[in-house]
């Protein structure tokens, strides 16, 4: 249990969140799928991407990890190694859904495990588009880890996305890369690219037509390169949306990716009226720059489908906006939500009614009555063991007029393991001082 306190203060400062989750995983991936080395700098060290580095450590591929160096010995897409026992998953979502694209072609079978939360989330959403492409995966009768992925050649093919995500893509390009013919991908929604633009970078024959219409031809051969990771945008967003609603605070989140699948809070917190400024760097991989936010009274918001995939990960963060906004705002079009690590509309939900948040629960997402400060109906918060419910909670408490309590903290760590030490940085020392810590 982790006392949480009030900011008074305020959040003051500077930061470099830790690398991207998502682009961390698919460095070591790409990396042992392809030739020779690949470097990775700034790698996400949380245990998500720690479980991608133990799976293609298992599958035969030589991995060193120094902290945030990581070294990778590519072993090419053919050579992975049957594992001698069945691959761990964990907690993570994008390490199972896109293991089973790349896997999907091998010569080999292979059995994913995964922790409770895991083995409730949805994976026919990957078995089924993979049978387009010859591939086979057996799956619970409710559709669930454990997952056998049994090895066949792959062929081309065209498919049109049922769900808007990128971890179903990723696994389809993955398989894709592998077919004899050249195949077809139409996203129902544009996702995040980032499987697209490191492909690119390492050689493969990727294209994206109109945005959402993905074209891969197979048999380049990909080479190991050298990837730094930007900063992880849905970690900087916490620090984001505590300068933005508590008061007397200015931050500076540095090195954020800025890709413009990602940056869908930046948008909504303009689009509230949040006062922020964005210096982008110069990159020709993915864009990234520092963002400045302070303290600003908020508007509310209003969210549908198309809004959603590129604020995916940080929904739980624009409902807390919401609720310190001066009106009633809607998220809708959100029903990925309910398939996430927790579903995140029932826990969202109950986490904001325990702050005294009036917030009506929808199938595909909530309405939520915004006000300056709230009546708090029970301190015992809870992450529920999910990493950005922890989070978002411990966002919260800083804007509470009372200490809360957290149950479940070490969530954090599977996106952010070092959330509480620069969340206490940017409190600074006046926040230990007064004892508020
Ligand atoms: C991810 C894609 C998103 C996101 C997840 C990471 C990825 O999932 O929620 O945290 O790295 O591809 P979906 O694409 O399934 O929505």
């Amino acid at each position: 249990m982790k006392k949480l306190l009030p900011a008074r203060m305020g959040l003051h400062g500077s930061l470099l969140v830790p690398g991207d989750k998502s682009i961390s995983h698919r460095a070591v991936m790409l990396g042992a799928i392809s030739e020779g080395e690949t470097e990775i700098s700034h790698f996400l060290t949380g245990e998500d991407c720690e479980t991608t580095i133990k799976a293609f450590q298992a599958l035969g591929v030589r991995i060193e990890q120094a902290g945030t160096n990581v070294r990778v010995e590519g072993q090419g897409l053919a050579n992975l190694k049957a594992p001698a026992q069945p691959l761990s998953m964990g907690n993570s979502g994008t390490t199972t859904r896109l293991i089973m694209g790349i896997l999907a072609g091998s010569s080999f079978s292979t059995t994913l495990i995964g922790d409770q939360s895991l083995q409730r989330r949805p994976m026919r959403r990957v078995s089924e588009p993979l049978k387009e492409f010859g591939g086979e995966v057996q799956l619970t009768a409710d559709g669930t880890l454990p997952a056998t992925i049994i090895g066949h050649q792959l062929h081309g093919a065209k498919y049109e996305m049922k769900v808007a995500s990128a971890q179903v893509k990723s696994a389809l390009i993955f398989a894709a890369l592998q077919a004899k013919q050249s195949s077809i991908i139409v996203e129902k929604l544009p996702t995040r690219n980032h499987t697209e633009i490191m492909l690119h970078q390492f050689g493969a024959h990727i294209r994206t037509v109109d945005n959402k219409v993905i074209i891969v031809d197979p048999g380049e051969k990909l080479v190991g390169q050298e990837v730094t990771v930007p900063g992880d945008m849905s970690s900087a967003a916490f620090f984001l949306v505590a300068a933005t609603i508590v008061p007397h605070s200015k931050v500076t989140l540095k090195g954020v990716n800025l890709n413009p699948t990602r940056t869908g809070i930046i948008d909504i917190l303009q689009q509230m009226g949040a006062k922020l400024s964005i210096e982008e760097q110069f990159s020709t991989g993915e864009p990234s720059g520092d963002i400045t936010v302070e303290n600003s009274a908020l508007r509310p918001i209003h969210l549908t489908d198309e809004d959603i995939p590129a604020v995916i990960d940080e929904l739980p963060l624009v409902a807390l906006l919401a609720a310190c906004s001066d009106g009633q705002s809607t998220i809708r079009g959100a029903q990925e939500l309910r398939v996430k690590e927790t579903d995140r509309i029932k826990t969202v939900v109950a986490e904001l009614r325990k702050l005294g948040v009036q917030v009506k629960e929808l199938p595909d997402g909530m309405v939520i009555d915004g006000r300056p400060s709230w009546d708090i109906q029970d301190p015992q918060l809870d992450s529920y063991g999910d990493h950005r419910l922890g989070m978002m909670d411990a966002i919260a408490a800083l804007k509470a007029d009372q200490p809360l309590q957290l149950a479940h903290e070490d969530a954090v760590a599977v996106s952010y393991p070092g959330f509480f030490a620069d969340l206490a940085t940017l409190l600074g020392g006046a926040h230990h001082d007064n004892g508020l810590n």
